[in-house]
């Protein structure tokens, strides 16, 4: 009787161990992101920022779908306090560029390495699913490493990144395999990480802190379709408030954290849209005041009450206009207007459906145990009172720590 050995160096349960850990870094990442994305002050880092948060989650996506054909509970904790510690300190950098130098220059290459590696490694036929997910997330990767190069290229590294890069050894690399040096001292420029109560903007912007929830003004057709698409390139306060959510609540199931990621990451291209309709219209979006007060006012509520006021507030209450906006666009045969608000309402009534899902677990994920009816009906009261009126009072002020 012939035993064969073979040369595949990841058999099963090896398999199960790598990527239980592959799946924790690209989630962690994309909670890093969510963290940072109100707290980054340059609009282009902002945009960029929501699709990796929702790249990063197809990745975690694709990982859980294979975990679950091969362990129960698919999403288990990767038992290395090293590699834990490591994802626990990225989100402390001193600023967003440290930040995405940290993820895209640092341990992006190094997943994109151990991928590779691993894509060898595995049973190629046995293993077939786990290589299909790999071969589609290092597209993602590669593209996201060589995006973070052109982003960063005037951020030279730092000892912020060297940090990360000596954890990341300390943790023996992505696979763990690696010899693990000890891990570096935390350098100076380390900034304890605190969520953001209010959303930053860079100098370019100025800030409109005023009748900043009130409806669009009716005027003349010219003048209200502006209105509208300057106010599409203010919507990444909304995915502000997601990514807040999102980071906020992490004991929420992962299809939660998976719709959210695309939730910011649709609000992120809203904006993008009103920028590009401006831009095609000879108008700069940087001219555009921000109404940041917006996320400072919804920011001093509890994640729930943050998730209720923007879907069932917000979202809900846009589409008479939208219609309305839809119908005038056609009838004047603007046809790039009428394209974009298609496709944004079509995006809005996922946002809403997502909100009447989530809401019952989100409210009992924040201590919040009344009716859902009951809760909705008064948030959106309170949306209706401080929103719509433009008062937008803020109760508590941005020094006090969230919940
Ligand atoms: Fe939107
Ligand atoms: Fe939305």
């Amino acid at each position: 009787m012939s035993i064969v050995t073979p040369q595949e160096q990841v058999d099963f349960a090896e398999n199960k161990q790598l990527l239980n850990r592959y799946r924790f870094v690209e989630h962690e990442l994309l909670r890093a992101l969510a963290g940072w994305l109100p707290a980054t002050p340059q609009m282009e880092l902002k945009l960029l920022m929501g699709r990796l948060i929702w790249e990063d989650a197809q990745h975690v996506q694709q990982l859980y779908q294979r975990l679950r054909e091969i362990q129960t509970p698919a999403f288990r904790d990767p038992d290395d306090p090293a590699l834990i510690g490591l994802m626990a300190e990225v989100i402390h950098a001193p600023s967003a560029q440290d930040l995405l130098a940290g993820l895209l220059r640092v341990l992006k290459p190094a997943m994109i390495e151990a991928y590779g590696w691993h894509m060898a490694q595995t049973f190629a036929n046995p293993d077939a699913p786990t290589r299909y997910a790999f071969r589609h997330i290092l597209l993602d990767e590669e593209e996201h490493v060589a995006t973070g190069a052109e982003a960063l290229a005037g951020h030279p590294p730092g000892e912020w990144e060297r940090y990360i890069a000596g954890l990341l050894a300390a943790a023996g690399g992505i696979t763990g395999l690696a010899d693990r040096p000890p891990a570096p001292a935390a350098p100076t420029c380390r900034r304890a990480f605190v969520p953001p109560r209010e959303a930053a903007r860079d100098e370019r912007f100025s800030l409109a802190n005023r009748n900043p929830g009130k409806l669009i003004q009716a005027g003349d057709f010219a003048s209200e379709r502006l209105q509208e698409f300057e106010s599409y390139s203010q919507e990444m306060l909304a995915a502000e408030t997601v990514a807040l959510v999102l980071y906020l609540s992490p004991t929420m199931p992962w299809e939660f954290i998976y719709n959210s990621a695309r939730h910011c990451y649709d609000e992120t291209r809203h904006c993008r849209l009103g920028i590009e309709w401006l831009a095609q219209h000879g108008f700069d979006y940087t001219s555009v005041p921000q109404n940041t007060r917006i996320y400072a006012w919804r920011s001093q509520y509890d994640p729930a009450t943050q998730y209720c006021l923007l879907t069932m507030g917000n979202e809900k209450h846009v589409f008479p206009y939208r219609r309305k906006h839809l119908a005038a666009y056609r009838d004047a045969g603007d046809r790039l207007s009428t394209q974009y608000l298609s496709y944004d309402m079509a995006d809005e009534r996922q946002h809403v459906a997502y909100g009447r899902h989530w809401l019952p677990q989100l409210m009992r994920a924040h201590g919040i145990d009344r009716p859902v009816d009951q809760y909705v009906d008064e948030i959106v009261r309170l949306w209706e009172a401080e929103y719509r009126s433009g008062a937008l009072p803020i109760h508590t002020p941005p020094e006090a720590a969230l919940a």
